[in-house]
C-alpha cells in the first residue's frame, strides 16, 4: 500500500491505491470514441451517474493522466517534490532549484527536436572507410502531434527509446570506427542491420555528431543473442569505451579517473555527476509500472507515472548540458514505452520439480517476504545499514537516501550478477555461506571486502536449492 500522503489525487486513494501489493490492475475497457473520464473528484450533476474514474494504474488512467503533466506547470512541480525521497542530495537539489517554475530556470529552455536517424551497418562501413559521418538527413524525430491512445504513445515512446540523443558521445564515434574496439565493449548491430543505442544527428550547433540513446544500455540480449528491449545491456563495457578514446586519442585522463573506468566492467556505469565512486549496474525494465520506488538506492516515489516523466525529461536536459529540453510529449510517451517493457516469453519451462518449488516457495514466505513483499518481489526500501551490502550508493552525495529498494524479482534467474553494484555472480553464491570467506572476494570487483544482504545463508544446503529453484520460476 502506499503509505505516505499523496498530492495525486486523494479521492483516488480512497478507492484503493493497490499498486504494489498485486499484479498491475487489468486494463479497463476503452474505446476512442470514449469521453475523457471523469475523476472521482470532479462535480457531477446530483443525479447524474458518475463516471466510474479509471483504476490507478490501468491504461485507461494512465492515458488519462497525460494532461495534468503535459499541461499544468503546478502539476508538475508538485509531482517532483512528492516524487523526491531525499530532498536534500545533489539530484535533488538540481531538479528543486530548476525545475518546474514557469518563469525561471529549466522551463525557459528551447524545446529540441532533433533531426536524427539511428546508426545502420553502412554508416558504420562508411565511418570506418572515410572518417566521416554522411549519415542520410534524418527526419524530426516527432511531428509535433499529440498521441491520443495509450497505443500511440507507446508507439512514440519507443522511437524516443532508440533515437532521441542524451548528447553528442565521441567515445561512442571512436568506437564504431574501430572495429574491434566496438565489438569488445559491446556494440553491435541487429539482424536487420541496425545498431541499438547510437545514432546519427545534427546538433544545436549544427555538427554531425554521433549520439547515444535509451537503447544503448537497456536493451540487452536473450540467451540466443537475439535483442531485447528492456533487458539489461550487461554486455556494453562503457567504462572501457571511454578509457579507450582517451588512449588512442592521447587525451589526459588523470590516472584516478582512469582507474576508476577501468574497474566498472560490463553491465555497470557511474551515472552520477559526484566524485562517490559508486557504479551502478544497468537493472531489467521489467513491470515498471509497479515499482514503488525508482533507482536502486529508491532516489524517487513513484506514486504517478509524472514521477518517472519527470525523471526522463530531466534526465534528457542533463545530459544535453542544459542546452535545451525534449518536448514533454516525449518524456511521457518515453514513461509509457518502459511501462509497456515485459521479459519475453520463457524459452522452456523452469525444470524444478513441484515439491522442490514447493518449498522454496515457502521458505520464501519465511525468510524473504518480509522485506520483498510485493507481487513483483519488490517491496519498501530498507536502510542500506541494515542489509548490509556496499553503502556507496545509498550514502552518495548525488542521489543517496540512506536506502536501498529490495530489488524486484521478475525473471530474477536471468538478471544476475547480482545487488545493486552486479558484486554477485550468481544466485548460488548470492545465497551461499561461502560468500563470508575472504578468499571469496579475491577477484570480485568492486571495492572492499563488503558482505551483505546475509538472508538465507543459514539455510541447510538442498533448501536453499530449493529456494533457487522458486526463484526460476519468478
Ligand atoms: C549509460 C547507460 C544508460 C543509459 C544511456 C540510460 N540508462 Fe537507464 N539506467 C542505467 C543505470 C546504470 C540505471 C540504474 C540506476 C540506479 O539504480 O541508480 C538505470 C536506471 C533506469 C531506470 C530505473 C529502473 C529501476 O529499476 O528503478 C529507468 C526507468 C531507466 N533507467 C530508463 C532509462 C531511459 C528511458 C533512458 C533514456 C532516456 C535511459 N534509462 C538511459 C543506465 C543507463
Ligand atoms: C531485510 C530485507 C531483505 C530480506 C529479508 C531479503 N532481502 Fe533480498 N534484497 C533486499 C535489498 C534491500 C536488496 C537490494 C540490495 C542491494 O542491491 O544492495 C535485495 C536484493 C536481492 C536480490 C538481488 C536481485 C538483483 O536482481 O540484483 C535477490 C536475488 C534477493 N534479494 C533475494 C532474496 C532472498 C532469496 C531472500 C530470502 C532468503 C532475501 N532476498 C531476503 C532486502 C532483503
Amino acid at each position: 500500500m502506499f503509505r505516505r500522503g499523496s498530492v495525486f489525487a486523494p479521492g483516488l486513494v480512497a478507492l484503493g491505491f493497490t499498486l504494489g501489493c498485486e499484479a498491475a490492475p487489468a486494463p479497463a475497457p476503452t474505446s476512442a470514441s470514449e469521453p475523457p473520464p471523469v475523476r472521482a473528484s470532479a462535480a457531477v450533476e446530483p443525479d447524474a451517474e458518475p463516471e466510474p474514474a479509471p483504476e490507478p494504474w490501468s491504461d485507461a488512467w494512465l492515458e488519462a493522466e497525460a494532461s495534468r503533466y503535459l499541461d499544468d506547470p503546478s502539476f508538475r512541480r508538485q509531482a517532483l517534490e512528492a516524487s523526491l525521497t531525499n530532498p536534500d542530495n545533489q539530484y535533488s537539489r538540481k531538479r528543486l532549484a530548476a525545475y518546474g517554475h514557469a518563469d525561471r530556470g529549466w522551463d525557459g529552455l528551447p524545446q529540441w527536436r532533433p533531426k536524427v536517424t539511428q546508426v545502420t551497418t553502412p554508416i558504420v562501413e562508411q565511418l570506418r572507410e572515410t572518417g566521416e559521418l554522411r549519415a542520410p538527413p534524418g527526419t524530426p524525430l516527432w511531428d509535433g502531434q499529440r498521441p491520443t491512445s495509450l497505443a500511440a504513445w507507446v508507439e512514440l515512446g519507443e522511437r524516443v527509446f532508440y533515437d532521441y540523443p542524451l548528447r553528442p558521445e565521441l567515445f561512442a564515434r571512436h568506437a564504431l570506427a574501430n572495429p574491434e574496439l566496438a565489438a569488445s565493449v559491446g556494440l553491435r548491430p541487429d539482424p536487420s542491420g541496425r545498431w541499438p543505442g547510437v545514432v546519427v544527428f545534427d546538433d544545436l550547433d549544427g555538427q554531425r555528431e554521433v549520439g547515444i540513446t535509451c537503447a544503448l544500455c537497456h536493451v540487452g540480449e536473450d540467451a540466443g543473442g537475439g535483442l531485447v528491449p528492456g533487458r539489461a545491456h550487461r554486455g556494453l563495457d562503457y567504462g572501457a569505451m571511454r578509457l579507450a578514446y582517451y588512449r588512442d586519442s592521447n587525451t589526459p585522463i588523470s590516472a584516478e579517473l582512469a582507474q576508476r573506468m577501468a574497474s566498472w566492467g560490463p553491465g555497470r556505469a557511474d551515472i552520477t555527476d559526484d566524485e562517490d565512486e559508486d557504479p551502478v549496474a544497468i537493472p531489467d525494465l521489467w513491470r515498471v509500472r509497479e515499482l514503488t520506488h525508482l533507482t536502486q538506492a529508491a532516489t524517487l516515489r513513484h506514486d504517478h507515472p509524472a514521477a518517472l516523466a519527470i525523471r526522463q525529461e530531466t534526465q534528457l536536459l542533463h545530459a544535453n548540458r542544459e542546452r535545451a529540453r525534449p518536448p514533454r510529449e516525449l518524456a511521457w510517451a518515453l514513461a509509457m514505452y518502459v511501462y509497456s517493457l515485459a521479459p519475453p516469453p520463457r524459452a522452456d519451462p523452469p525444470s524444478a520439480s513441484a515439491s522442490a518449488t514447493a518449498l522454496g516457495r515457502a521458505t520464501f514466505e519465511r525468510a524473504c517476504a518480509r522485506c520483498h513483499e510485493y507481487a513483483n518481489g519488490s517491496g519498501e526500501p530498507v536502510s542500506a545499514r541494515s542489509v548490509g551490502t556496499d553503502p556507496a550508493l545509498a550514502l552518495g552525495r548525488a542521489r543517496g537516501t540512506g536506502l536501498y529498494r529490495p530489488a524486484a524479482l521478475v525473471r530474477v534467474a536471468d538478471a544476475g550478477p547480482y545487488l545493486h553494484d552486479g558484486t554477485v555472480a550468481s544466485l548460488e553464491d548470492l545465497l551461499s555461506p561461502a560468500r563470508l570467506e575472504p578468499e571469496f572476494r579475491a577477484g570480485v570487483r568492486g571495492p572492499g571486502p563488503v558482505v551483505g544482504h546475509r538472508y538465507g545463508m543459514d539455510l541447510p544446503e538442498d533448501t536453499r536449492a530449493a529456494l533457487i529453484a522458486y526463484l526460476g520460476t519468478r
